[in-house]
Formats: structure tokens, C-alpha cells, sequence
């Protein structure tokens, strides 16, 4: 394999047998990682571990006031009226009825978990108990507490209201990537589960802090296990440390075995009762009779029999029994069957009010919202999608109070973390979309599946918050019964590289497998071999199964590792500008809309933008054109209407130019390029303009993702490489594509490379291959030079 470096600004072209030894170019290339090897003298934190701006070591302080200060303070703002007012608003809240138990349970032991339902006031209340009953104690100077949120944006709006509830006394902050918002008198700090990992990695051991409390455990996110084996070892070394795991009534069992036997607080809900209406129900309300039966697996005449006679029994008609029989037997997702569930409820109810309909996707919101809009036509109401892709704005919509109705289908954030008053009846479509990682082929895929019963009980008591409620569930009582109890945990079905470099950077003398098999739910041996295997071809780690300096940097960078390489290759050889573009993109939601109706003019907008035989540069140039309309002073209607007509998602936009910042704070972290730079600085991007060049960083990043392309003209040429055998005359009529490992695999139609008119080289590089049909590539650029 032929791979370029650059030596002083001029291409030279060597022979490799392997991927390049990025750690030698590195050493090589920068003059001033003279401290890459280990952690600089004066500072506590090894090199390379990003501290964010703004972020002390430390947990909130407040020893520049006495404890007497402090309880005055405190005490002078209880008396203050529109504290009053907000106390009484809070005591309504079930967790103020859990206060005493909680404060107690939390003196006598070291952990405490307390699980109650979302919206009884575990985030906002429990933080502020601890705190409230430190400052009456006269220990206030003592209180320092973290409380991790497994989302930047619930960090940020969470603190905003502890804030309010505490008149923006200055005593609650928050703190993000990038961002961070505390003072001296900070005592409650709320940050994502990343910035206390990035502490703890940085070999801080949170002496400072009293309290760390680990919020939405139950998610089981790889990185909220992670803190928790984390925070298990700190227990060892921190003796005054108490640790609080707040929880939904999902799986609490689990943890309380994890930390020996820790105490349990039940908080009782004061749901309002929910009535359950399953597809048998709905179906015989709604008399929905699709006109034809649906495509489905084949049933035994008994098995159909039987059906028959269960669903006769409970006095269904044979009409509605032929409905359910075909909604059961097909996979999609019926829209008109939820439409008509909506337009039941709305023709039926005394009062408008909201109705939640849970989906699996952000398509799947579009398509239902296409069904359901026209029904609405002349009527009062509102309907909004809600999905973690949309910005702050608009997820805010819907939360103001509505006089009509209020219709708003999402995916499962509204199941815990996103609490909306109003709503009265709730839709639920029972799928979910799940990343399952295979690690003996190294294929993930995206999997639509049942809800399990966790998430469908969360569900469900989204409709009784305010008022008693209805739950219109799309399975059979039957169909639930086969439903898992609870979701598979993240870090069994997801890619380990990421975890196992970071385990590897914060604890080096440590064995990465072992340490990981003392998880909660220990990932699988094979998954971890794959991702160490991964490392290693990447360079993260040598042979011996060291860390490399190339390593500890890809682990400070916030981002896909193979994207962290092709960041750190852009410093080295000068091409900042259009590199952060292109990480920041494969980083995030697609930049082109592709609507169902508008396919193929969405594809034709795109093509236009086509450049370099490569998908990452093409949506490079689209988000430079977009963003020079700005320079050249062109007002936000101009930007608008300009992505509008080029189906760009000014959502995507918005994030890839928050991404770029990021890496850029993080770069200048680390010491990579000078913290005073702006990513234009010409020294950083003297090869910017050079297309050759930027291929050649994104094959160094992506490698080894590469993919041979047989066309019609060159097969012989390859055969012969191959096998060693000149091979009969190629008479294929179309291009192959075949992955280094995985033999035949597809582009995706989606790609600017579809197509074989557009080939001129033999390889291609690509960022992302998942399996559906067959193995798709995603994101491709085709590679220059030969074999
Ligand atoms: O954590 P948990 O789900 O148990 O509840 P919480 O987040 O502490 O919320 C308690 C109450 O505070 C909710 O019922 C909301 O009405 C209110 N809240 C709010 O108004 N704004 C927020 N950003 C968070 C909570
Ligand atoms: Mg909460």
C-alpha cells in the first residue's frame, strides 16, 4: 500500500506494509509535544486530557466564605417572598414527602440509591436537601455537590431552575464541554457524565467534592456504567465520599447488588390513574378496518384457528378480528391506524388536551405527522415532532400551554427525561430503533424492536400526570407478554475501542479487559478482543500493548476515534479549516434532507454540490457556500432560503459550526495548535486548498476502512495482483465493490460515487459500513494512486 507523507510542504511518496506509524510522524512533525510522552511537571493533569475552559480542578468551592456566612445568606433568602413562593410550589413535589427518610438513609451509609417516578422531583429537590441540610448544620463550607446528567442540554436547563428555585443565589452552576457556568459561591454543580469522567481521568480523585450524585442510572449508558465502576473504585480512596444513584423505577435491583447492598428510597409517585387500551381494545372502538390484508409470515390454519377463537371469546367482531390478525402478522408501523386513534380521542373527549404518540424514529415522526395533519384541518391544534435532533428552540414549543389540542409524536427522550404537563393520552407505537454491534464481523446495525416493558411502563405514565389518562398501546396483551423486561445495557451492543482507549489512558498499568469485566454487566470477551485489535491498527496502542502518544491524544478529542486521527493529521500537515468541517459532519445528523416525496430532487440538490469524488468533500463544499454567504453578509432569510432550496438541513449547519468550536477548544487544549488561533490561521491551513491532500488525511484517518472497486475495465489488472494468476476477461457490466475483510459490499445509493460514471480510481475510502439488506458503505471518497 502506498502511503503519503509530507515532508516539508512537498509529497513524497513511500512504501508501507501497514498503516502509518502516525506516533513517529507526530514526534517528528511537531516541535512542541516535547512533553506528548507523560504529563507536564507543573500541572496535575497529564497532556492531553483537555480541561475545559473556564473548569477548575476541584469540586464547587465555597471556603472563601465561613459557615456562618453562609448560613446567613441562606437564611436571608428563605425569608424572601418569592422564595417562599416557589417552597410552597415545591413541597407539592412527592420527594419533598421522601426529605427526612432520604437525609437519614444518606448519614448512616456511603451510597444511597432512590428511585422514583420521572417528575417527583429527584433532579431539582434531593441535590438541594443535602445541600439546605448541610448549611442549617453549619457545614456548608463542606458542601460540594456533583450531580451528573447524561445530557448537556437537561445539565443546562436543570441548573437554570435550581437556580431559579434558589433566586440565583450563585450557589448552583453547571458544567459542560466547552462550557461551564460557576463562581466561588457555587455549591451545586451540575455537569454532563463526560466532564466527570474527563476529571477522574485526568487522575483527579475529587477530593474537593462531598457528594456526587449520579442522575438517570437506569439509562445504562456506557458511559454512566462506566462512572459507576469508576465511582466504586473511588469509594476506596476517597473515605469522606457519598455517592446518591437517582433512578426511574426501572431495574434498581441491579445497582443496589453492584454497590453491596446499598439502601433503597422508594419515592411514591402521585401518578393519577392510567387506563390501559391495548390494540384488541382500540380496534373494536375504532371499528378500523384496513381495506386488504398485509403482507406477513406465513401462520399454521391451527395457529390462525386459534387466533380466531381468542380474539372471538372476548366478543370481537370478525371484521375487527381480521384486522388485528393482519396488524399483528405485519412489521411496519401502521400511520393510519394511529390516526385513527388520534381522531377517536379527539371526536370523543369532553376537553382538548395532549396527546403523546411515541415512534421510533425521526422518519417515522415525519410520516405519522403527514398522516395525521389533514385530519386536523379547521381544528384547534397543535402537532410537533420532538426528537433529540431538534434545537433547543424548538423542543421548547412543546412546552408552552395550548388551547386546542396539543399532538406531538417523538421518540423515546419524552419517556424519561422530558417531562410535558399537559399531555392526557398517550400513543404508543411500542418499537424502538437500537444499535446491535456484532463483534465477530465488526458490523453494527440499527435494529427496529419491541419497547421493552421498562420503557413501555414509562410510557404509559407519560398520560397520568396531571389528570387521570389513557394509554392506547399497538400490541396485544399477548404481544407485551414476549416483550424483554428490560433494555439491553449500552455497553453489550456497541463498539468498545472508545471505552478501552479511555480505560487505557486513565489507568495504564492496568489490564483494559480485566478492568472492564468489573462493569455492571461485563461487555462480552470477544467484543473487547475486537476493539483492542482496533486500537492497535489504529495505532492507539503498540504491539506490546502500550498506550502510543497518538493514542492519548485521539482520546482527548470529544469525537469518533478514526475522526480524532484525522483532526490530529490536519494539524500536522496544515489543513485545519476544511478537516474540522468534515469531522464536524460525519459527527452529526445528515447535512442533506432527503423528504420520502422529494427523493430524487433532494438527491439532484446534492449533486450539484458534488466535488473530488468524495461524499465528505462534497458536503464540505455545501456548508462552505452556506457559510459564505454569511461573510459576504447575506442576513439569516438569504441562508434560509438558500438551504431550503438545497434540501440542507440548517439544524445540521447550526451543529457542525458548534462542533468545529469544539474541536477547536480541544485542539488548543491540548496544545496542538496555539490557544490564541482561530482555525483560519493560514499556518494551520497553508494545504487547505489542496484536494489531494485532504484525501490523503482522511485515508490516514479512516484507514483501514478501504474498499477495492472492480470496474468493468480494470478487473483483469486486480485478479491478477490478487490471485497472482492473470484471470479470464472481466465481462461484469457493472462496478463491484469489495471491502479488505468483509468480501462483497455496497455503496449506498445515497452517495455521490453511486454510480460508475464516475469512477477514476480503484479504491475507496469510507467512513461508516452497516449491515440492512446487505453491507452497505456510507460516506466514501475515492482514493488517488495505485497498487
Ligand atoms: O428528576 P425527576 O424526574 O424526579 O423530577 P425533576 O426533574 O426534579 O422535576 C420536578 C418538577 O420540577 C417537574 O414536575 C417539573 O414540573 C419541574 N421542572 C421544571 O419546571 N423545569 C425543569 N427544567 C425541570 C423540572
Ligand atoms: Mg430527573
Amino acid at each position: 500500500m502506498a502511503v503519503m507523507r509530507v515532508l516539508e510542504g512537498e509529497w513524497a511518496i513511500i512504501e508501507d506494509n501497514g498503516p502509518p506509524d502516525m506516533s513517529s510522524v507526530l514526534a517528528h512533525f511537531i516541535p512542541e509535544t516535547q512533553n506528548i510522552e507523560g504529563p507536564a511537571s507543573d500541572s496535575p493533569v497529564p497532556f492531553g486530557v483537555p480541561r475545559n475552559r473556564g473548569e477548575r480542578q476541584g469540586g464547587p468551592r465555597c471556603d472563601k466564605f465561613s459557615d456562618k456566612q453562609i448560613r446567613e445568606e441562606f437564611e436571608t433568602m428563605c425569608r424572601q417572598d418569592k422564595y417562599a413562593e416557589m417552597l410552597a410550589m415545591r413541597k407539592k413535589l412527592p420527594a419533598f414527602a421522601a426529605k427526612e427518610d432520604f437525609l437519614r438513609q444518606l448519614e448512616k451509609n456511603r451510597v444511597v440509591v432512590v428511585v422514583g417516578e420521572t417528575g417527583c422531583g429527584k433532579t431539582t429537590q434531593l441535590p438541594q436537601f443535602i445541600l439546605d441540610a448541610l448549611i442549617e448544620s453549619d457545614k456548608g463550607s463542606t458542601a460540594s455537590i456533583l450531580v451528573t446528567q447524561p445530557r448537556r442540554i437537561s445539565a443546562i436547563s436543570v441548573a437554570s431552575r435550581v437556580s431559579a428555585e434558589r433566586l440565583e443565589d450563585g450557589s448552583v452552576g453547571y458544567a459542560i464541554r466547552g462550557e461551564s457556568k460557576r463562581t466561588d459561591k457555587t455549591k451545586l454543580l451540575f455537569c454532563t457524565t463526560g466532564v466527570v469522567l474527563r476529571r477522574l481521568g485526568s487522575g483527579d480523585i475529587l477530593r474537593g467534592v462531598s457528594h456526587v450524585m449520579v442522575d438517570e442510572v437506569h439509562e445504562r449508558s456506557v458511559d454512566g456504567d462506566f462512572l459507576l465502576l469508576e465511582l466504586k473504585e473511588l469509594l476506596k480512596k476517597h473515605p469522606s465520599l457519598k455517592i446518591i444513584l437517582m433512578s426511574a423505577t426501572i431495574n434498581h435491583e441491579t445497582f443496589i447488588k453492584y454497590f453491596n447492598d446499598a439502601p433503597l428510597l422508594t419515592i411514591p409517585g402521585f401518578a393519577h390513574p392510567v387506563t390501559d387500551k391495548y390494540l384488541e381494545d382500540a380496534i373494536s372502538l375504532i371499528k378500523y378496518h384496513p381495506s386488504a390484508p398485509r403482507a406477513g409470515k406465513k401462520k399454521t390454519d391451527n395457529a390462525m384457528k386459534a387466533f380466531w377463537d381468542e380474539y372471538k371469546s372476548l366478543g370481537l367482531d370478525d371484521a375487527s378480528i381480521t384486522a388485528l390478525h393482519n396488524i399483528t402478522r405485519s412489521d411496519g408501523i401502521d400511520y393510519h391506524l394511529i390516526a385513527a386513534i388520534v381522531n377517536h380521542i379527539a371526536s370523543t373527549a369532553e376537553k382538548c388536551g395532549g396527546i403523546l404518540i411515541f415512534l421510533p424514529g425521526v422518519q417515522e415522526i415525519r410520516q405519522c405527522i403527514d398522516v395525521i395533519r389533514p385530519l386536523f384541518a379547521g381544528r384547534k391544534a397543535d402537532i410537533f415532532p420532538l426528537h433529540a435532533n431538534l434545537s433547543s428552540e424548538e423542543q421548547r414549543r412543546v412546552f408552552v400551554k395550548t388551547p386546542g389540542w396539543k399532538i406531538i409524536a417523538t421518540t423515546n427522550v419524552a419517556e424519561t427525561s422530558i417531562t410535558i404537563d399537559d399531555v392526557i393520552y398517550v400513543v404508543d407505537a411500542g418499537k424502538v430503533k437500537e444499535t446491535q454491534y456484532d463483534p465477530d464481523t465488526g458490523l453494527s446495525r440499527l435494529v427496529e424492536q419491541w419497547v421493552t416493558h421498562a420503557a413501555a411502563r414509562q410510557r404509559r405514565g407519560r398520560a397520568g400526570r396531571t389528570q387521570p389518562g389513557v394509554c392506547y398501546k399497538l400490541y396485544t396483551r399477548k404481544q407485551e407478554l414476549n416483550m424483554a423486561k428490560f433494555p439491553v445495557p449500552e455497553i453489550l451492543r456497541v463498539p468498545l475501542e472508545s471505552i478501552s482507549l479511555t480505560v487505557k489512558v486513565m489507568r495504564e498499568e492496568e489490564d483494559v479487559k480485566l478492568f472492564l469485566s468489573r462493569a455492571i454487566d461485563p461487555p462480552k470477551v470477544a467484543a473487547m478482543e475486537r476493539a483492542w485489535s482496533i486500537l492497535q491498527e489504529l495505532g492507539a496502542v503498540d504491539e506490546a500493548g502500550r498506550l502510543t502518544p497518538l493514542g492519548r491524544h485521539m482520546s482527548a478529542l470529544p469525537v469518533d476515534l478514526r475522526l480524532a486521527k484525522m483532526l490530529i493529521l490536519a494539524t500536522v500537515f496544515q489543513c485545519l479549516n476544511p478537516v474540522l468541517t468534515i469531522v464536524a459532519t460525519l459527527s452529526s445528523k445528515p447535512l442533506f434532507l432527503s423528504p420520502m416525496d422529494k427523493r430524487d430532487e433532494a438527491a439532484q440538490a446534492r449533486a450539484r454540490f458534488s466535488t473530488g469524488g468524495s461524499d465528505l468533500l462534497t458536503d464540505l463544499r455545501a456548508y462552505d457556500e452556506c457559510h459564505g454567504l454569511r461573510s459576504k453578509g447575506q442576513g439569516q432569510a438569504a441562508i434560509r432560503s438558500f438551504c431550503e432550496q438545497n434540501f440542507i438541513s440548517t439544524t445540521t449547519i447550526r451543529d457542525i459550526t458548534t462542533l468545529r468550536n469544539d474541536f477547536v477548544l480541544s485542539l488548543a487544549d491540548m496544545g496542538f495548535i496555539p490557544l490564541s488561533s482561530t482555525p483560519s490561521t493560514s499556518a494551520l491551513n497553508k494545504n487547505s486548498e489542496n484536494l489531494n491532500l485532504i484525501k490523503a488525511v482522511i485515508l490516514g484517518g479512516l484507514w483501514p476502512h478501504v474498499a477495492r472497486v472492480h470496474l468493468p475495465s480494470n478487473r483483469i489488472k486486480f485478479d491478477k495482483v490478487q490471485a497472482g494468476t492473470i484471470q479470464r476477461e472481466n465481462t461484469a457490466k457493472e462496478y463491484k465493490i469489495f471491502d479488505l475483510r468483509e468480501g462483497r459490499v455496497f455503496l449506498h445509493p445515497g452517495s455521490v460515487l453511486f454510480g460508475e460514471a464516475v469512477w477514476k480510481s480503484p479504491f475507496l475510502v469510507y467512513f461508516h459500513k452497516y449491515l440492512s439488506s446487505k453491507v452497505f458503505l456510507r460516506d466514501a471518497t475515492e482514493v488517488c494512486g495505485g497498487i
